[in-house]
């Protein structure tokens, strides 16, 4: 059934396409019928061509020859010198003379497109890889001297806040140094040999910001009641673990350098390097595991 209304469909294509071959030639090939005037006139003209043949004398392929020959030599004879022309450089068309199509505006508008999508591209990544030019929290914060740190937790009451790390530095104890080197690695030890900590005050908890409690010289947290020693290892509560810590340095000048662009994660439930007790009552009640 289908070939039935196919097979003329494709007959009747196959004419058509002939059909309009033919008329392409035919449109190529086509010369157009002469006036009655026209037909007049060539046939005038015809016959003075033929009038005026007929007084020449019949050419000859030697008096051919001859007369071009003399015609290329000139009247006396010699070659016609003819001087080269000067061929001047090359100058490209002004382009604003030349105007500026639609279409090489439409091209030249997407590569500028193109061009401006990628070198933005490109800019943002090499952006994401330069060194940021960080300050405060993220940076490494210069917290002075190590004494004049000690003398201002001492003032302090055994705490120093700084707000521009999101940190507090406490003392360690030089008598516990040698536990500490069990546990801590050597970017807080470098710190800690100096007699000096520097703690991440976000608790590892839940995030609250930990608040000291100079009563007990302790930290503890008002959320959900965990506590650290003075050195921000857990005593009690329900953190994970001990208080984050910062990566520490001293430069030449024996001042302390806190970098805060990185977190060292607090020691584990159970360690107790400095075996501080709560020196006095507490200040979210009494610590339990
Ligand atoms: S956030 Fe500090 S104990 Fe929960």
């Amino acid at each position: 059934m289908i070939l039935v209304i196919v097979i003329p469909v494709l007959v009747l294509l196959a004419l058509a396409m002939l059909f309009a071959a033919l008329r392409r030639r035919d449109s190529r090939l086509a010369i157009g019928k002469l006036s009655r005037e026209t037909r007049q006139r060539d046939r005038t003209t015809a016959a003075s061509a033929s009038d005026a043949a007929a007084d020449a004398l019949a050419p000859t392929a030697a008096s051919a020859e001859q007369k071009a020959v003399s015609t290329w030599r000139g009247d006396d004879g010699q070659a016609e010198v003819v001087e080269a022309e000067v061929v001047s450089d090359w100058t490209p068309p002004d382009p604003e003379a030349v105007g500026v199509s639609r279409r090489q505006f439409l091209n030249r508008s997407i590569i500028g497109f193109m061009g401006l999508s990628v070198s933005g591209f490109g800019a943002a990544m090499i952006a994401q890889l330069w060194p940021a030019f960080v300050t405060g929290f993220g940076a490494v914060i210069n917290a002075g001297t190590v004494d004049d740190i000690k003398d201002q937790i001492r003032e302090n009451n055994g705490f120093l806040k700084l707000s521009n790390g999101r940190m507090w530095i406490t003392e360690y104890p030089e008598s516990a140094i040698e536990k500490a080197r069990e546990v801590y690695s050597p970017g807080e030890l470098a710190g800690m040999e100096q007699g000096l900590i520097a703690l991440y005050w976000k608790c590892p908890h839940l995030g609250c910001t930990v608040p000291e409690c100079v009563s007990s010289q302790w930290f503890e947290c008002p959320c959900h009641g965990s506590q650290y020693n003075r050195v921000g290892e857990k005593r009690g509560g329900p953190a994970p673990r001990g208080m984050d810590r910062f990566r520490m340095s001293i430069n030449d000048k024996g001042e302390l350098l806190v970098d805060t662009g990185g977190i060292i994660q607090g020691p584990p439930i159970g360690t107790n390097t400095t075996g501080q007790e709560a020196e006095g009552p507490n200040c979210i009640g009494q610590a339990s595991e």
